[in-house]
């Protein structure tokens, strides 16, 4: 079959399970931080109930995000060795937004620690707005992946 014939082999399918898999949790944890933040804002800094955002938080970025991203790249790239996709313009395309959500989960990282620090510099109205973001991007970066429209 055709699609054995990168360096992945009859492997090549599983590693895109697992891909699909991780993105799952990727985009999980970048849906729920932006969610917390939104609850955080509301609390007076200092009090118990901003210290424990701050933990629930932490947890978030260390146990979902930060290995998830790292996972999905690690075999969104295999694949994309295995496939010779590098070049083609919907791989191009689809590698510029999850440049972008990775650059969002670093805003993300920044604004936490904004939070963290007793600042609360946007609306919660902001916030919930910037949440759709991930949405929008994954739902854009599965139709380069399956539909290929160029
Ligand atoms: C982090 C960097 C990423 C890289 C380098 C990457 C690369 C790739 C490549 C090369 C494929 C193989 C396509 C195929 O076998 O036809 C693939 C599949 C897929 N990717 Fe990614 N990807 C990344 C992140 C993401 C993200 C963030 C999403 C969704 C939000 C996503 C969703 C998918 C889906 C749904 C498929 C399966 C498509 C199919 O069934 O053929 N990927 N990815």
């Amino acid at each position: 079959m055709n699609d054995y014939v990168g360096f992945l082999g009859p492997a090549y399918l599983w590693v895109k399970a697992g891909h699909v898999t991780f993105v799952i949790f990727w985009m999980a944890g970048l849906f729920l931080l932006p969610r917390f933040y939104v609850y955080h804002q509301e609390t007076v800094a200092g009090s118990p109930e901003d210290r424990a955002w701050i933990e629930r938080e932490a947890r978030v970025r260390s146990i979902i995000l930060t290995p998830a991203m790292l996972i999905v790249w690690l075999l969104g790239l295999m694949l994309a060795v295995h496939l010779g996709a590098f070049g083609q313009l919907w791989f191009t395309a689809k590698l510029a937004l999850v440049v972008a959500l990775t650059g969002y989960q670093g805003w993300l990282g920044s604004y936490g620690k904004k939070l963290a620090a007793g600042q609360r510099p946007l609306s919660g109205k902001a916030v919930r707005l910037i949440n759709e973001i991930p949405g929008i991007a994954a739902a854009l970066i599965v139709v380069l992946v399956i539909v290929r429209p160029f």
